[in-house]
């Protein structure tokens, strides 16, 4: 049976600022999805938020990019809108970029991350969220799960895994993908990835030596990047992915290991600034110091026959304490740069934040040196 796995998100109002979200939109969303369910549109869901994102996680059988699927995400966030400009919470409506609904949410402000796949016996799968970054935040995490035998012992010591995986990258400026195979092009791959204002990692494919179908992805990220689609800063790329675990795929362990570092990514306060991702629980999935630090959420699930397990809610955990202190520590160092690189984006960056508005007033005072 194959299964479609969606993770649709989206800002449509914070609470205060951009911290986190209210629980009123998050009844909405159960109350919209439970709907969806009984009338068969779902298999299953889970509603939950990573910072000022309300994030829908689906299982249905309709595969990716399907309209009822996307038009039922559509109108839920719509719907929290609504209650969100009632509360008067801040920036309501902020990542929905269109009026009218075009039959995918895809360039419409949300971010999308779904893959189908044939379930295996046992289907662990992770939802990773992040809050206050950008999608190439996921490229070293993702990197080290499927590439980095000092991360997955597995790539050395797992013959089901020893073969390595395929990386569908995007060029989000070109708009254009490219399929690297590692271990082979692994210094090709990391010439890319290294990049990741504008190469990210999109999914992850099994090799054809594998006993998975290799056409059928085990990670797959959202690419969605809001300045290219609204013009100008409007908001966030807050990126989702979703991670395949165990029996022929990195164990859940080696997921999570890909989180251990607190490393440095772009999006902090006002989309311009670098800063640590710190791994915490749903709980503490709020962004306080500075709009942030970035931070990163990840539940896991079993999916059987399109169902979902009660998430277990996997940061929680004092094995990630000392990341956790490590990135505060991270924090106040950046911190003390100010406004200064690289703790702010490079020049190349701040094109696609409000900076440019500032240096506009500058322009005509400019002299030519001799
Ligand atoms: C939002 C974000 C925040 C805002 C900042 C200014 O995701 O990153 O850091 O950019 O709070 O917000 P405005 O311009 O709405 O006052
Ligand atoms: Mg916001
Ligand atoms: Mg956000």
């Amino acid at each position: 049976m194959k299964t479609t796995f969606s993770i649709i998100k989206a800002d449509v109002g914070g609470w205060p600022g951009h911290a986190s979200v209210h629980p009123d939109l998050k009844k909405i969303a159960n109350k919209s999805l439970l709907e969806a369910r009984r009338s068969n549109i779902l298999k299953d869901f889970h509603i939950t938020a990573c910072g000022d994102d309300l994030e829908l996680i689906m299982t249905h059988t309709n595969g990716v990019d399907a309209k009822e699927v996307h038009s039922l995400a559509w109108d839920t966030f719509c719907e929290a809108t609504e209650k969100a400009r009632e509360l008067g919470l801040y920036g309501a409506g902020q990542d929905l970029l269109c009026d009218a609904f075009s039959g995918n949410v895809k360039g419409m402000g949300p971010g999308v991350a779904e893959m189908e796949f044939t379930e295996r016996k046992s289907e662990p799968i992770v939802a990773f969220m992040m809050d206050k970054t950008e999608p190439g935040a996921f490229n070293l995490p993702i990197f080290k799960i499927f590439a980095d035998p000092f991360n997955t012992a597995g790539l050395i010591i797992d013959p089901s895994i020893h073969d390595g995986f395929v990386f569908e990258v995007w060029d989000i400026l070109e708009h254009k993908n490219v399929m690297l195979n590692s271990p082979e092009e692994m210094y090709d791959l990391l010439a890319l990835i290294g990049a990741k204002s504008r190469f990210v990692i999109k999914r992850v494919f099994p090799k054809k030596t594998s006993k998975l179908p290799a056409n059928e992805p085990v990670s797959v990220i959202s690419t969605e990047k809001l300045y290219q689609i609204a013009g100008e800063y409007v908001g966030k790329d807050d990126p989702a992915g979703i991670v395949r675990a165990q029996s022929g795929l990195p164990a859940l362990g080696e997921l999570l290991e890909g989180f251990s570092l607190g490393h440095l990514v772009s999006g902090w306060m006002r989309g311009s600034h670098n800063g640590p991702l710190m791994p915490v629980s749903v709980e503490q999935a709020k962004c306080t110091r500075f709009d942030g630090p970035p931070r990163v959420i990840a539940l896991g699930f079993q999916v059987h026959e399109g169902e979902l397990t009660e998430p277990v809610d996997l940061f929680n955990d004092p094995a990630f304490d000392s990341v956790r202190v490590n990135a505060q520590h991270i924090t106040d160092y950046m911190r003390r740069h100010g406004p200064f690189e690289p703790h702010r984006l490079p020049m190349a960056d701040m094109e696609y934040t409000t900076l440019p508005k500032v240096m506009k007033k500058l322009g005509t005072r400019f002299k030519k040196v001799e």
